[in-house]
């Protein structure tokens, strides 16, 4: 992978993608305080990468925490119940004997359903299967770019209908599977609340446009009929998951990604059954959608 230019970089090295979605961070250390000019940069390289992936972090939850903060204030974490003593951090776990589809397992940004949904997601990893286990990140800001100004025209003024109800409501797949998985997974009624926010949203720092909707979360668009809504939002999920908007990443222990739910969605891959697969995770608050 290049390193690049490191005039651009004087306190932490970034290799990018060949795309320029996704980079890794090395030359820090995150289990000690960063200092203003190493965190403003791990901030900047964020940014403008999107998910950064830091290897050889293995961080306790107390430096998972720290690092946390570090990087903004906490999100707000609904439906799975946090660690015991770690009421911020939430264990993403999936047991050898489990069938499930995994935690995260369908395309989705974290959390949109929230008025103020979480601008980071930091996923530490733990136990890590021999195979399979890959999480796909989807680079929404490109896919934006990547429309026929017609289309951007008309997906201007559209908000697009969030909620949580298919991953936690009464009636989600969720719901069904609470007695098959090792996740202290939470089904509400409140997940059938909905929230609304721009179908495109802009980037508080870098100023792109992203697309802002999710097969898990978007539920319809406001004042549309499903009729129409239904097939705008698959026609734009099929475009969101082409290849050249995907990065595939591989896990390894003791490894860091940080990824920004403003202008990415993820999904967490299987093919590891038989195996466990451990990772933390904590969120760092966001924004209103503009
Ligand atoms: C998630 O959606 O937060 C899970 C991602 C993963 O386990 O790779």
């Amino acid at each position: 992978m290049p390193t690049e230019a490191q005039s651009a970089w004087r306190t932490i090295r970034v290799a990018p993608q060949p795309t320029g979605f996704g980079a890794e961070i090395t030359g820090v250390d995150l289990s000690r305080p960063l200092a203003t000019d190493a965190l403003a940069e791990v901030k900047a390289a964020w940014a403008q990468h999107s998910v950064v992936v830091f290897p050889g972090q293995p961080l306790t939850l107390d430096q998972l925490e720290a690092f946390t903060l570090q990087m903004g204030a906490f999100g707000d974490d609904p439906y799975v119940k946090p660690m015991e003593g770690h009421p911020n951090v939430l264990e993403v776990r999936r047991e050898p004997d489990e069938k499930v589809t995994p935690f995260g397992g369908n395309w989705h940004s974290d959390w949109s359903f929230q008025a103020r949904p979480p601008a980071a997601t930091i996923l530490r990893s733990e136990t890590i299967p021999p195979v399979g286990g890959d999480t796909l990140y989807c680079d929404a800001a490109s896919a934006y770019e990547a429309l026929p100004q017609a289309t951007k025209d008309k997906l201007a003024p559209l908000r697009a209908v969030h909620s949580a109800s298919r991953a936690y409501g009464p009636q989600s797949a969720y719901s069904r599977e609470l007695h098959l998985r090792a996740m202290p997974i939470i089904v509400s009624p409140e997940a059938d609340k909905t929230y609304v926010h721009p179908l495109v949203r802009t980037h508080p720092v870098t100023g792109r446009k992203a697309l802002f909707v999710s097969p898990v979360y978007t539920v319809g668009i406001e004042g549309m009929a499903p009729n129409d809504a239904d097939p705008l939002l698959a026609e734009l999920h099929r475009h969101l998951v082409q290849d050249q908007f995907i990065y595939r990443h591989h896990w390894t222990p003791g490894m860091v990604v940080i990824w920004d739910n403003r202008c990415t969605m993820h999904n967490a891959l299987g093919g590891y059954d038989g195996h466990r697969r451990v990772m933390h995770r904590t969120t760092v608050a966001g924004e209103a959608p503009v």
